[in-house]
């Protein structure tokens, strides 16, 4: 027999013929004289069906859902009217146990309950991710990654692995996870945007995907002390190209993962209602938003109106993202809420050239600005911040050393995948979350 794993683009041309699977039991029936086992390998799944002798064995009386097992038989096309994955099914004529999995109290439907609450969910949560959504999800994210990453390739832009270890911070010191390193303070970078800048003059156009840390101390749907950030930097553009690019990368990335099966499937699973977002993307200004929520009575907890100096804070941006229903680029922040590298509008100098990205059902995805070019003016941006210049000397350099005119962005994974998969929260978007009171499994 040959060996074969069980999905349908590498069984199906083996129908007729012995082979051999291995995988999970996913689930478990069985009939008189007959049991129908449902196998897992991680990529697919198949049925499998034990008849006559083979069900007769105390392996096969005592058979539990996540055992692994062996079983060597004859795959046959499914007879009309009848259904399983592949539209085939295994008849055995040879099966063995490879690790058994407790049953009784131990028995994994006993460690994940249908009322299980989210707590236990993540206490179990190497067992959760064996489940159907959970590792659709996973699967999903992996196509969207690729999906990225194809992007950036096509646009010649070279992907770099900034070190996530620094001294320096981006987005404020109140959210910076420290370390001892070797004696010396340290961070946990919360994003890699400084030294995605000083790859410009070396490498052009670059990007990175890798993990950003935050210690955000307030436990939101969106909000992960760790999480996949990916971020790009350009050189000699303008804001328009950056929001030209945003819209871009958006749409171009929902085009493929939709053209990838496996991506299209779950999308239309756990997100039937999903619309692939089309350029050009609905624009407002943060003064238009304040103006949206105005109008709407969408007001702070003390009933008071939010001002053009206002953070808008995620409920009421979310509430007003949700009545929308379509992307947004949420432009030209106030200076005062904004990080200190940020452009200043030409016109309006308390303004600055930022973008957010916001989509129904999360809110912000894409926080981006074109960036400050004059060496002096950064200084003094820094010292205004409270920002001591001696550890940025290799972020300062780059206006020293033939400055130019460069901006980029960062977008959250989780909320990406939070977003295209209609799921709740970030927590259930990447593989073991990180957030205030949970760092395990
Ligand atoms: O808006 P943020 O803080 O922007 C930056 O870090 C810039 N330095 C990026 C850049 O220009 N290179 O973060 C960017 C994105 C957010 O829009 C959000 O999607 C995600 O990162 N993000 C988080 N995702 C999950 N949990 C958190 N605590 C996050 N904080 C930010
Ligand atoms: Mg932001």
């Amino acid at each position: 027999a040959v060996r074969t794993g069980l999905s349908a683009d590498v069984a199906t041309p083996r129908r007729g013929q012995r082979i051999e699977v291995f995988g999970w039991v996913h689930r478990l029936r069985a009939q008189k004289g007959m049991t129908f086992l449902w196998l897992r390998d991680g990529r697919a799944q198949m049925q499998c069906v034990l008849s006559g002798k083979l069900v007769e064995t105390y392996d096969a009386l005592t058979l539990t859902l996540e055992s692994t097992v062996r079983v060597v038989g004859t795959l046959t096309a499914l007879p009309e009217g009848k259904s399983a994955p592949g539209g085939h099914e295994l008849q055995a004529d040879y099966w063995e146990v490879v690790g058994k999995a407790p049953g009784g109290d131990l028995a994994i439907t006993n460690r994940i309950t249908p009322d299980a609450g989210p707590d236990l969910l993540l206490d179990q949560r190497h067992l959760v991710l064996r489940g159907d959504v959970t590792s659709q999800v996973l699967r999903t994210r992996a196509i969207v990654l690729r999906a990225f990453r194809n992007f950036f390739d096509r646009r010649q832009m070279t992907e770099v692995t900034p070190p996530l270890m620094v001294q320096s911070q981006v987005e404020g010191g109140s959210t910076l996870f420290s370390f001892d390193y070797y004696g010396e303070p340290a961070y946990l970078t919360q994003s890699s945007q400084l030294y995605l800048e000083t790859c410009l003059p070396a490498l052009g156009d670059v990007y990175c995907m890798s993990e950003s840390f935050r210690a955000e101390r307030s436990l939101t749907r969106r909000h992960l002390s760790e999480y996949t950030h990916l971020e790009a930097e350009m050189a000699f553009i303008n804001f328009e190209d950056l929001l030209t690019l945003l819209e871009d990368m958006v749409v171009q990335v929902i085009e493929e993962v939709l053209a990838n099966p496996v991506a299209a499937a779950a999308i239309k699973e756990l997100n039937p209602d999903f619309k692939a977002p089309q350029k050009p993307f609905k624009r407002m200004t943060h003064a238009d938003a304040v103006a949206y929520l105005r109008e709407h009575n969408i007001t702070k907890d003390d009933g008071s109106f939010y001002t053009e100096n206002d953070d808008i804070p995620e409920a009421p941006e979310r509430r007003m993202t949700d009545a929308i229903n379509e992307p947004i680029l949420l432009t030209h922040f106030p200076a005062g809420i904004k990080a200190f590298y940020m452009r200043r509008c030409d016109i309006e100098k308390t303004l600055t050239e930022s973008v957010d990205v916001l989509m129904p059902g999360v809110g912000e995805i894409v926080g981006g600005s074109m960036r400050m070019t004059d060496h002096d003016q950064l200084m003094a941006a820094m010292k205004a911040n409270d920002i001591d210049p001696k550890a940025y000397g290799f972020y300062l350099d780059q206006r020293l050393y033939g400055t130019c005119e460069h901006g980029g962005f960062g977008l959250g994974i989780e909320r990406f995948l939070a977003w295209l998969l209609n799921r709740w929260s970030v927590r259930e978007t990447c593989l073991y979350p990180r957030f205030m009171g949970r760092c395990l499994p």
